[in-house]
């Protein structure tokens, strides 16, 4: 049984946080995560849901071959070909886990499942005896968990600790929960449940109330849990998950109530936010707790006073222990190759072959052409501009000039590559990129409705690049395309091609819950 003081941070960011929709990533994207979470030194990393599609088979296969500090998971339903999919995924990984899970409240047994009560706890108990086959680190999940009766719960969770689950994990799937009553709900269980001790207890909040993280944290003081379930800036579908960051900060800057241990570095949680923010094309809202660009930021006269008297009257965190740095010019023009090398390890990026670290120098010149200071924000840009080209190619941008004036339509002419055939086409908009995106469209004739449009500064002064996300939805798909440039339009066209170009790869993934 583990430490009674330790909290198991479980980081749900590649499989809660990408059933968010747009927020689907490909297996490079998750490994760049995955490292990065590593990196944060996070206990358990679910990689995703083997069994949803061969890409995030790949993916978690991959990240379980690389990830040597953290435990790797893989979701599957209660059912013995989504287990077995999930073990084989997770073959190659140093410390596995197998996550399965059930509905158990009435609404969703009845209506979701169309199973008796004593099927599903039959299934519950058959998946966790097949899951121990290939580990002995199972968790198990009751979905609707919250909303589930309680002498059912408990005999569903006792028979699954009996078959060898070890880590028990309460759902609240739909954000239902407040804080008092879902910590009163979990120690009940614990209370009756009479083989209990022999799992560790796990809180998993959904915040649509906006109570995921108070209620994790009841969960945790009244109720025992020693594993809470999170993600990276609370990605998740709807309003999202419990917010790693805050829940850590929270149990680090109140140690005093909390008195728990945690493994994480907390320098590594604000480029841990960028990354996953960078790469799903999700912003961090500017007054988000811990990560959001004011959290630390003292606008009014009387606190910056205050501040430069004596810190603590203000600020109950420092900045720079959940890795905020003042904005470092990193390199120039001027720096060499192996300067860059050097910036791009520390950065924890590892590019895989010397030919991409070329590619990536190569564009880190002509950005240093173009911009006299390059940021940490501008390097990790350029290496996602240069992983997503070699990903999804097939439609690749390649030159663009745009005629905008005051009193007259504006114009643009772009040319892309479509499966490596350079096209060039023209169009007309209300402004320069309504002018672009018709451009393209005039030519791809995709057809997809374009959900979300933002533009967002990378770094700090008129000289940043910009960072544009496309979020476009086509037949029930939704993705994010993500661009960033000197030149915004530039930006604009990169993020909508690299949206075209997930569409395009038509990976269908199975939403595990529905
Ligand atoms: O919210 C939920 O119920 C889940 C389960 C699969 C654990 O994500
Ligand atoms: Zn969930």
């Amino acid at each position: 049984m583990a430490d009674s003081n330790k909290l198991i941070i479980f980081d749900t960011t590649l499989r809660d946080g990408e059933q968010s929709p747009g927020a689907s990533m490909t297996k490079e994207e998750k490994i760049r995560i995955a490292r990065q979470l590593e990196r944060l030194k996070v206990d358990v990393i679910e990689a995703g849901f083997a069994a949803s599609s061969q890409g995030d088979f790949e993916a978690i296969k991959a990240i379980a071959g690389m990830i040597k500090d953290s435990t790797v998971c893989s979701l599957s339903r209660a059912n013995d070909k989504d287990i077995a999919r999930a073990a084989e995924a997770l073959a190659p990984a140093s410390r596995k886990r197998i996550h399965t899970f059930i509905a158990t409240s009435p609404l969703h047994m009845e209506k979701k499942l169309r199973m008796s009560p004593d099927q599903v706890l039959e299934q519950a108990r058959q998946a966790v005896r097949f899951a121990r086959q290939f580990t002995d680190d199972v968790e198990f999940s009751p979905e609707d968990g919250s909303r589930s009766e309680m002498d059912f719960l408990c005999r569903v969770l006792e028979a699954v600790i009996d078959e060898g689950a070890t880590t028990i994990n309460f759902a609240d799937t739909v954000g239902y929960a407040v804080p008092e009553l879902y910590g009163t709900m979990l120690r009940t269980l614990r209370e009756r449940i009479p083989n209990s001790d022999k799992a560790i207890w796990s809180v998993h909040c959904h915040n649509d109330l906006g109570m995921a993280v108070a209620n994790s944290l009841a969960g945790v003081m009244i109720g025992g849990a020693r594993q809470v379930e999170c993600t990276i800036n609370g990605l998740g579908e709807r309003a999202g998950n419990t917010a790693l960051e805050e829940i850590v900060m929270a149990v680090r800057t109140r140690k005093d109530h909390f008195n728990l241990q945690l493994g994480i570095d907390a320098t590594q949680i604000v480029p841990t936010s960028k990354l996953v923010s960078q790469i799903t094309g999700f912003a961090v809202q500017p007054n988000k707790a811990v990560v959001g660009a004011n959290a630390f930021a003292h606008a009014s006269g009387i606190h910056q006073d205050g501040i430069l008297k004596a810190r603590d009257t203000y600020e109950i965190m420092r900045a720079e222990d959940v890795g905020w740095s003042a904005n470092k010019i990193v390199l120039g023009k001027l720096s060499g190759r192996n300067a860059f090398k050097q910036r791009i390890e520390e950065l924890g990026i590892s590019l895989d072959s010397e030919a991409e670290m070329n590619a990536a120098f190569t564009r880190f010149k002509e950005l240093a052409d173009r911009k006299s200071e390059i940021f940490d924000e501008d390097i990790m840009a350029l290496v996602s501009d240069e992983q997503n080209s070699h990903e999804q190619e097939h439609y690749a941008f390649v030159s663009l000039s745009q005629h905008s004036e005051t009193g007259a339509k504006p114009s643009a002419k772009i040319a892309f590559t479509i499966a490596g055939k350079e096209t060039t086409c023209e169009g007309q908009g209300n402004g320069p990129v309504d002018a672009i995106v018709n451009a393209i469209e005039s030519t791809t004739k995709s057809g997809a409705e374009l959900l979300l449009f933002s533009v967002n500064a990378i770094t700090t002064g008129t000289e940043s690049q910009g960072e544009v996300t496309m979020r476009l939805s086509k037949a029930g798909r939704i993705v994010n395309g993500v661009g960033a440039d000197l030149d915004i339009v530039v930006a604009s066209a990169k993020a909508y091609l690299s949206a075209l170009n997930k569409l395009h790869s038509k990976t269908e993934k199975l939403n595990p819950q529905v």
